[in-house]
């Protein structure tokens, strides 16, 4: 009997320091990528497929694979010729091989930093077609006043990533590389 309610207060206690440990890491974690992650590894794998980054960056710049799930990917791609009311339309293998590359590549199949935050916030239940519209990035977006941003003629709209983040097309979206056009250095306050 006593000997099971030792067993047992270690088990719990060992379970708990590993999730107080598990809380400090990221924490930590976290703190040290901000200063690692300029010009190293960044929070999202960049673009890497030729075809893709010519066809795709015509009306904003190609947004990494690791930014929507797998399923968003495949609906956005099947409906590329009523595209966000613009005709995106491509041939048939094209279709078919930038879908595969981003499929592959999707949020859901990348262990980066920021497809693992966009994941864990992300219902199973949602197909978002836009990146826009995934919990995490309303969050994180939400303190900008629209004079920031719809307002604003030199961003139009958050779906521009790369007018803020001066660094969004290596797929780095720290805080200290944001710039918003028209607007003193998000960092300085
Ligand atoms: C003819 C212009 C055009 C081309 C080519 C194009 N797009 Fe778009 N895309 C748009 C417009 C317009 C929007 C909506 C922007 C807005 O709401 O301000 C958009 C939005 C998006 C969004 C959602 C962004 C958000 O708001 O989160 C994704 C994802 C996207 N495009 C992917 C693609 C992919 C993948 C391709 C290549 C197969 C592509 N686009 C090619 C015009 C285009
Ligand atoms: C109008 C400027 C603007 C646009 C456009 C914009 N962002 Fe941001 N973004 C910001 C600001 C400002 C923050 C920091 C918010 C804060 O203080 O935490 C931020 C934060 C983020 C973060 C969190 C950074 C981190 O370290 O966790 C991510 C990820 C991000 N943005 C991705 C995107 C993506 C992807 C797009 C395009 C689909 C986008 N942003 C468009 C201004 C912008």
């Amino acid at each position: 009997m006593k000997l099971k309610f030792t067993l047992t207060s270690i088990v719990m206690i060992t379970v708990l320091t590993s999730t107080l440990f598990v809380f400090a890491d990221d924490e930590e974690h976290e703190e040290h990528e901000s200063v690692a992650t300029v010009g190293k590894t960044p929070g999202v794998a960049s673009v890497d497929n030729e075809m893709y980054a010519k066809e795709c960056s015509a009306c904003h710049f190609a947004y990494q694979a690791g930014l929507l799930p797998k399923r968003s990917w495949e609906k956005l791609m099947t409906g590329l010729e009523d595209h966000f009311g613009e005709n995106a339309e491509l041939s048939i293998e094209m279709q078919a091989e930038l879908t595969q590359y981003l499929a592959e590549n999707a949020a859901d199949n990348s262990l980066d930093k920021i497809p693992m935050k966009f994941m864990r916030g992300l219902s199973e239940a949602e197909t978002p077609l836009r990146i826009t519209e995934i919990p995490y990035m309303k969050r994180e977006h939400r303190e900008m006043s629209k004079q920031m941003v719809t307002e604003n003629p030199d961003v139009k709209s958050l779906s521009y990533c790369d007018k803020c983040h001066t660094r969004a097309a290596v797929g780095s979206y720290s805080e200290r590389e944001i710039k918003i056009p028209g607007f003193k250095n998000w960092d300085d306050d």
